[in-house]
Parts: C-alpha cells; structure tokens; sequence
C-alpha cells in the first residue's frame, strides 16, 4: 500500500506541479487514473496547503526500473566511455522493442540489442530508429538489429489492442496517459451534463490525424455508453488500413475511418452541416495550419484538444493563436487547460491545450 493524494482529473496538473515543486511526488511508484480522480503517490504526509484533498492508502504498481538493468546489462559488453553514451530508454510497441543508437555506437548495436533481449522476455524484435519522423506522414525508418525479423506489432493500451507495422504508421506508446486522459474528461463531462440537464447526450467525436486509429479506439471502447460515433480522418493509407483492422480487432461498431487529407474532407462534412461535440487535433508539428478547418466542424460547447510542440516559454502563444484562429472563424473560445504530455528535448513539450467553442 503506499499513500496516495487524490485529485479531480481537472486539477491533476496543478497539483501535479506542486507535489514535483515540493519533492514529494513519488519516483517509485505508478500514477493511477479512476473515475474522475488521479491518484498522486507521495513521499511524505503533505502540508496543510493540500488539505482540500484526501489522502488514501493504495495498491498501486510500481515503476520498473528496466533502464538501469538495461545500463547494467550493458556494462559487461562496453566501455566506461561508450557506457556514458548509450541511451537505455526505449520505446516498446508490443513485443517489438525501439532503440536510439548514436552514431559512434553504431558498430556495437546489434550487441547492445541482444542484451536488451537477453533481459526483456517480452521482447522478440529489437530495431533501431534510422531517422527522425519524417514527411507528411509522421514516420520513422526502423533498421533490424535481433531477434524476430518482424516491423508488425501487437500492442495492448487502455483495455484496446492495436495492429501496426512500426516503420510504414506513425504511433507511440507513451501517449497512452494523454489518451486515458481525454477519455476521463469524456466521462466528467457526460456526468456532470446529465447532472445539470437530466439528459444524456452522447457526443460524436472526430479525431483529426488518426493514424491507427489508437486515439479512435481507445475512445470508442472505453467511453462506449459516452459515445455516438467517433470518425478519424487519416492521410496515410497504411495507417487508415491498420485503422481499419483495429477496429476490427477491437469488435468496435461506434467508429468510421476516412482515409484522406484533413483540408480536403474538413470543407465536405460542413458542407453537409456535419458538426462535432468534440475535436482532437493530435499533430502537433503543424495543428495551427488545421484549426480554420476544426473550427468549421464545430458548433457551441465544442470541446477542442489542440496538441502543440513548445518551449515553455511559448506556451502562451499556442493560446494567442487558438484565439485569432477563433477570432477568424467568428467563433468565441474559452481556454480549459493546458497539460504537458511529453517532453521532446530540455525544455520543449508536447502539449495539449484544451478549449471551448462558446
Ligand atoms: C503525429 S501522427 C498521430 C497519429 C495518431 N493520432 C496517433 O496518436 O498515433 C499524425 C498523423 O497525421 C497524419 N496526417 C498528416 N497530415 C494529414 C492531413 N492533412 N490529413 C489527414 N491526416 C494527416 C499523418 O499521416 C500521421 O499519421
């Protein structure tokens, strides 16, 4: 059992940046997500400034240190100086585990991915990354080092599973929190709407950018009684295939995949009248180009999730300029929220800024 601070969801953020400000966010231990609260392991009892929350004991998992046993590992087969470059966080998409090996290592990679295989049971692939995400479609090219000769995963996340071929779609793991996320909040708001109307209105929901569909899915299935429909509109035609077969997978029925150019389909379905309760926007190197054409499927009390990557000390222009699209588009907008969800590089962050078409 460890003591845990439980938080509403909207709060999390906040509360989050407060226990990490005082040391007393837990490095040993997972965050927990259930219904509406987040769950803070802490070190100590906190101060009084906390006593608007309740503290409670919890079974809560703990954080594998897998990067140092991977570190450790690695130290019977290199140098002390190639020791201090090697990288030991990795990414895994099922069983298929993702490198990042520097150049003056790169005559050692294929021993380091064998150590990875010899310490990880649940790893039968190891590739390395061979480029940074690239062109329209986000993706990354991937070099075989050991194991299966493979580049298709299965992954489990959030109660879905999803089928993808790691080199040809964009997809990542760590983003697993941040769609959890978006479900919660799809939930809060369902509540507290049938607590103030008595009526229960489903949303229909788009998912701009929807590669293989993880985000889809994962609301599809976890906020099914939430939910009327959920569309995902994807460029790429391998992501929209594996879309369509994790959907399959998944035995979902309240999802439909367009495969396509966002600019293009956007100005169709309004031309149809089609309007969204709710609209993600999960490219974050180029969203503001797409807001005119989020904000021409949205209607009052849209809820809108627009990811961005910045340097902190950018954050508030993502907002000035959510605000001159709105202004553009004739819409009002208020700003909910702004989480970090990653970090790309010393002090650039992945974020999502939530608002409302008022
Ligand atoms: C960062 S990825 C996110 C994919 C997915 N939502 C996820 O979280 O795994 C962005 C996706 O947007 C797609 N994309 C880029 N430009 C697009 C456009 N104009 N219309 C539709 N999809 C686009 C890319 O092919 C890529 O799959």
């Amino acid at each position: 059992m460890v003591l845990t601070i439980k938080v509403p969801v909207k709060e999390a953020n906040k509360i989050k940046n407060e226990l990490m400000k005082d040391n007393n966010l837990s490095d040993k231990y997972k965050v927990r997500l259930e219904n509406g609260f987040v769950f803070f392991p802490i070190n100590n009892k906190p101060k009084k400034s906390y006593n608007k929350y309740k503290l409670v004991n919890k079974k809560i998992e703990t954080i594998k240190k897998e990067a140092t046993s991977l570190k450790e590992a690695l130290s019977k087969v290199l140098t002390k100086k190639e020791l201090t470059r090697v990288k030991t966080a990795y990414d895994l998409i099922g069983d298929v585990a993702i490198l990042e090996i520097d150049e003056e290592l790169r005559n050692k990679e294929k021993k380091i991915g064998k150590v990875l295989l010899d310490i990880r049971k649940d790893v039968e692939t190891v590739l390395r990354k061979d480029s940074s995400h690239e062109g329209v479609f986000r993706t990354q090219k991937m070099k075989y080092l050991v194991g299966e000769k493979k580049k298709v995963a299965f992954h489990k996340e959030n109660n879905i599973r999803l089928k993808l071929n790691v080199e040809k779609v964009y997809f990542s793991p760590r983003l697993s929190t941040e769609r959890k996320r978006i479900v919660e909040l799809i939930k809060n708001d369902f509540k507290e709407l049938e607590n103030n109307t008595k009526k229960k209105t489903k949303e229909n929901i788009l998912v701009m950018f929807s590669g293989c569909a993880p985000y889809c899915c994962v609301i599809a299935n976890n906020a099914k009684d939430m939910v009327n429909k959920v569309i995902g509109i994807e460029i790429n035609p391998e992501g929209h295939k594996y879309g369509l077969e994790n959907i399959k997978l998944n035995k979902l029925i309240n999802i439909g995949l367009i495969n396509g150019d966002v600019k293009k389909i956007a100005p169709k379905l309004s031309k149809l009248g089609t309007k969204f309760d709710r609209i993600l926007m999960p490219l974050p190197k180029h969203a503001e180009d797409f807001l005119e054409d989020a904000l021409m499927l949205s209607k009052k009390g849209t809820d809108m999730h627009f990811y961005n990557f910045l340097h902190e000390k950018e954050f508030d222009n993502a907002k000035k300029t959510i605000k001159k699209a709105c202004i553009k588009a004739k819409k009002k907008c208020k700003i909910l929220n702004l989480i970090k969800c990653g970090q790309q590089s010393p002090g650039v962050y992945r974020i999502c800024i939530d608002f409302k078409v008022m």
